[in-house]
């Protein structure tokens, strides 16, 4: 990490952590992994693999990540107590290079309500903390929890104590996404200014977006010299969600002369890692999203064309191909070799070992028979359900369904178990899908309320792949599912079984949630 370098911006990516606490964006410990080999790839700098002490499918979560993912420093959150920061040394400590990140409350509302601690105990509570944490690890991050709503004076109190107290890193959290971006570039200039030693600690922003500026602020931020940014993929995280890393990183790529700083950032890597992180998360990206949504390089108004045509430039201020979007639509056939499909699949940003590229490529070919003409959007979507469709405990072995005029809908599903069981059954519903979910409920014992079903197609013609995203209620949690094949109605069922997988395995695990989060959760109201 060039710490050396003053005008570089770290990217601390916390999609493991902040952003997997959004609800229903839930991830196996497999899912998780592939994030974060994906985000290696994309070349951030830090990747905050989760809350340790939230349960043990989290330590375990973050503790293969740190054995297993190389590159970037693997850091884990502790709040200010001993078990907690025992937990995340003893997840992190393999790691090539092991960040703790201990956080406690500052703010009036949260000392007052939540933790009743008057100032001195905070400062000690924090001291206690980031010492402990510096016994065990040489990279401590430090976070006032509601920074922005701290009284300025006791913040830069508390921030001075953190540092005198080991903490390498401070990062400044816009916890419920209050701040303004004027504001912030004061705070931020402010604890520069009056904090001693500020010039050896790297300082950090941490916005939330509950009122549409969590980049905005980060970049003032930026401009009141902070260095390193937390984000998440696609913007996702609690309530409305943290600062999206693809917005951030773009903006300041895109006015490097406005904000003088660059990011380590493998931009070309952006969109299959936004679109990875999407269909894990069964969390779409939206048509009109900035940097990556479906319409953010489409051109509709004539005027607009006619630009176009003459000079991207009158209309466009980043190039797709910079951000990984591909503009050429028809790609392969049938008849493609091997060879084409691994240089298209690498032009797409993905990077796959020799097994994964067979097991794509074998899939590519099943699909070519099916299907006349093969896009981007197909390869894509291929290359992302690589893991995420096999994972059962129960697999789909046979779907039969049909529908009548006036809705009336009969399915017959055959489900094998991993353990040898199969279980048959059939089911009348409103129409097909609404049939073969009942099916699989009955068949699995497994009874949620259905949220949302939506289908989408993901590339172009009569015979195109659709993807079906599924939500559902289950326990008090919602949990998404998604599946993408060219029958609509099996990407349905395939989407409503991985749901039902992922709440199978957090019961298998004791837990109400596949990942821990209800933990998660708890674990920080308590804090
Ligand atoms: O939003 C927040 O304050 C956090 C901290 C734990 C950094 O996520
Ligand atoms: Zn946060």
């Amino acid at each position: 990490m060039s710490k050396h370098d003053p005008n570089r911006v770290l990217i601390f990516d916390t999609t493991l952590r902040d952003g997997e606490q959004s609800p229903g964006c839930s991830m196996t410990p497999d899912e998780k992994l592939r994030v974060a080999r994906a985000l290696a790839e994309l070349g951030v700098d830090v990747i905050e693999a989760g809350f340790p002490a939230a349960s043990r499918g989290d330590w375990e979560s973050v503790n293969a990540i740190a054995r297993q993912v190389r590159g970037p420093v693997i850091c884990g959150l502790a709040r200010c107590n001993r078990d907690d920061i025992d937990k995340a040394w003893t997840a992190v400590r393999d790691a090539e290079r092991p960040r703790i990140h201990v956080f406690l409350a500052t703010s009036a509302i949260h000392r007052e309500h939540k933790l009743k601690m008057a100032k001195e105990e905070i400062i000690r509570t924090a001291v206690e903390g980031v010492r402990l944490a510096r016994s065990l690890c040489e990279d401590i991050e430090f976070s006032p929890e509601d920074a922005s709503r701290t009284e300025l004076d006791f913040l830069t109190e508390v921030v001075q104590a953190a540092v005198d107290a080991g903490a390498s890193t401070i990062n400044v959290p816009d916890t419920v996404g209050y701040t303004t971006p004027q504001e912030f570039l004061e705070t931020f200039a402010h604890l520069r200014r009056h904090v001693r030693g500020a010039g050896q600690v790297t300082f950090s922003v941490h916005c939330h977006d509950d009122l549409g500026m969590a980049v905005a602020n980060s970049l003032s931020a930026v401009l009141g010299g902070a260095r390193q940014v937390e984000c998440t993929i696609n913007g996702i995280g609690e309530r409305a969600g943290n600062c999206s890393l693809e917005e951030i990183v773009m903006a300041i790529r895109t006015r490097e002369q406005v904000f003088g700083v660059h990011t380590a950032i493998q931009s070309q890597k952006l969109y299959p890692t936004c679109r990875l992180v999407s269909s894990i998360t069964g969390m779409p990206i939206p048509r009109n999203k900035a940097v990556t949504g479906e319409n953010a390089f489409a051109h509709e108004s004539g005027i607009h064309q006619h630009g176009m045509l003459r000079h991207a430039s009158t209309y466009e201020i980043m190039r797709p191909k910079d951000v990984g979007l591909s503009r050429t639509h028809l790609v392969l056939g049938k008849h493609s070799g091997r060879h084409a499909f691994r240089e298209r699949v690498r032009e797409l940003g993905f990077e796959l070992d020799e097994a994964e590229l067979n097991r794509v490529f074998e899939r590519f070919k099943a699909l070519a028979d099916r299907k006349k003409e093969l896009f981007d959007g197909d390869i894509e979507a291929l290359v992302m359900k690589l893991d995420t469709e096999s994972g059962g405990p129960w697999f789909l072995e046979r779907l039969e369904s049909g529908s009548k005029s006036g809705g009336d809908g009969h399915a017959h599903v055959v489900l094998r178990h991993a353990d040898g069981r199969v279980a048959e059954q059939r089911a009348n519903g409103d129409g097909p899908v609404d049939a073969a979910f009942k099916a699989i409920e009955d068949a699995t014992g497994i009874r949620v309320k259905l949220r949302s079903f939506e289908v989408r197609s993901v590339s172009e013609g009569e015979d195109a792949q659709g993807e079906a995203l599924v939500t559902v209620e289950y326990g008090g949690r919602t949990h998404r599912g998604s599946s993408v094949t060219t029958d609509i109605v099996e990407s349905g069922v395939r989407a409503f079984l991985e749901v039902i997988n992922r709440i199978e395995l957090g019961r298998q695990s004791g837990r109400a949630s596949a990942d821990g989060r209800v933990d998660a959760r708890a674990a920080q109201a308590a804090v």
